[in-house]
């Protein structure tokens, strides 16, 4: 079977009422990233930071997959699909996709500060001072924050460097190591850039450009992908 590699961002889930980060309504331009997402604020002001994790994650349980991330599960009929995503929702797995890679986290686990192995899967949308781990420590949100390495960025890697065709759909392409990931597909092998600010890619071959948001463009290009399935 065919390998379809796919990389998203916070755009696939923006028709969802996800807000993105940086366009016009952005997380970013309401927050500053310092203050919440980064190691330095949790060891500042860890209520700061849960209150802006559970502020989000009760979005991302109100939210529902829409027509960007149902198109990607059709294309499972004729290809081998695995989606890299950057976003922390878990819109992917509702949608009913099966191969999914969370790069930075998922908003809906928590883990312990003191042992990374311990990863607890949330039964409701809050997380408190004082929720802990069984070892006792104070439990953070499960995400990559600013500065922190990206454990999964190797095995994410080798999916990119085995694609027949690969996808980009709704990310800003600015945020490393993410945005490498493109550079690992083969120089031969054609590439989409599904996003309204799509933007050719320096270095990038066989990139085709589709300024369209995913929930149009993506069920556009799969039907046209299942119809030249060979
Ligand atoms: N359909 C497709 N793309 C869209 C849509 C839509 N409906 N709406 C917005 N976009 C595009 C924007 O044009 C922009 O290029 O989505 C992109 C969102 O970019 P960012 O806000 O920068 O989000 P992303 O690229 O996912 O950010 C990467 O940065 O903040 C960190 O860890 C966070 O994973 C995140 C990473």
């Amino acid at each position: 079977m065919k390998k379809i590699v796919v990389l998203t961002g916070a755009g696939i889930s923006a028709e969802s009422g996800i807000q993105t980060f940086r366009d016009g309504d952005g997380l970013w331009n309401k927050f500053k990233f310092e203050e919440v997402a980064t190691p330095e604020a949790w060891n500042r002001n860890p209520a700061t930071v849960l209150e802006f994790y559970n502020w989000r994650r009760k979005k991302v349980w109100e939210a529902k997959p829409n027509t960007g991330h149902l198109a990607l599960v059709k294309l499972e009929e004729k290809y081998e699909v695995k989606i890299i995503t950057q976003n922390v929702d878990d819109l992917h797995e509702r949608a009913g996709s099966k191969n999914i890679l969370h790069l930075h986290g998922e908003i809906k686990k928590a883990r312990s500060t003191i042992d990374s192995d311990l990863i607890y899967e949330h039964k409701h949308w809050k997380l408190n001072l004082g929720d802990t781990c069984e070892k006792g420590s104070q439990l953070r949100p499960h995400i990559v924050w600013f500065g922190e390495p990206v454990p999964l960025m190797e095995p994410a890697k080798k999916i990119a460097s085995a694609a027949d065709i690969f996808m980009i759909i709704g990310t800003s392409m600015v945020v490393y190591p993410a945005a490498s990931l493109v550079v690992y597909v083969h120089p031969d092998k054609p590439k989409y850039y599904i996003d309204p600010k799509a933007f050719m890619v320096g270095g990038i071959s066989n990139l085709n450009i589709i300024k369209k948001t995913a929930g149009k463009g993506v069920p556009e290009l799969v039907e046209q992908l299942l119809k030249n399935w060979q």
